[in-house]
């Protein structure tokens, strides 16, 4: 990693025990930064890390007001940091996990095949616990097409059509408030793509503000809460 990329990386990644851990991949694009943003319930009081359940599917918006993500607590750390690849061949690591015992991890979930995502009527993606009869356990899986991604390996691809991982994004562990802040992304965004794909729908869904910028705090919910259907497969 360049000098300037790796410090930009550094200054990202503050959440402590991430960066302690962090290896320098050789030529990694730095992360990308958005405005830090606090995690919040419904009733803008902070999400307190520890009190995230295990395997079950949170999900907010970040870094803009119509693109979602998905938070997640883990049944086990993700202390190792991964170097992945972009479908452009650019390399990137992701930091790992952050929070109390470094499970709690986010990554865009917009797929990165034909880029599904949870609406408040269907998602088709979503982090499966269980082995099903198309793919194992402990993944976030999009049935529209079966791409299968490892959330404990900053949701490198195990299988399916698509191309790259999944955005990760870059959390921040407040250890002394136990609040946790989103601070930017790393790995390939969707977000241009994802953006021209759904104008018309997301036109209609945020009246033009799809793209306002997350800043401040973002509402994190249950996707059971947020999504009507979810489609198992
Ligand atoms: S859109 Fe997710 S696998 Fe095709």
């Amino acid at each position: 990693m360049e000098r300037r990329g790796f410090l930009e990386a550094c200054a990202l990644i503050s959440g402590g025990a991430a960066l302690a851990h962090a290896r320098v991949v050789q030529g990694a694009s730095a992360p990308r930064r958005y405005a830090r943003t606090r995690l919040v319930d419904i009733h803008g009081s902070p999400i307190r890390a520890s009190g995230l359940a295990a395997e079950t599917n949170y999900v907010f918006h970040y870094p803009f007001a119509a693109t979602p993500c998905f938070l997640l607590r883990l049944p086990w750390p993700a202390a190792t940091p991964a170097a992945l690849r972009r479908e452009d061949g650019g390399r990137y690591e992701w930091p790992g996990g952050v929070g109390p015992d470094r499970s709690i991890v986010a990554f865009s979930a917009i797929c990165a095949h034909k880029l599904a995502y949870p609406t408040r009527e269907v998602s088709f993606i979503r982090y499966q616990r269980d082995r099903s009869a198309t793919s194992g356990g402990s993944v976030i899986h999009c049935c529209a097409d079966h791409s299968v991604y490892d959330p404990t390996q900053g949701a490198r691809v195990v299988s399916g059509p698509a191309p790259q991982p999944l955005a990760a994004i870059v959390l921040e562990h407040d250890v002394a408030k136990d609040e946790l802040h989103a601070l930017g992304t790393v790995g390939a965004e969707q977000f241009d793509a994802f953006f021209r794909k759904y104008e018309f729908k997301l036109g209609i869904e945020y009246g033009g503000r799809s793209r306002a910028p997350v800043d401040g705090t973002t509402v994190v919910r249950e996707l059971a809460q947020y999504c009507r259907n979810t489609i198992q497969c």
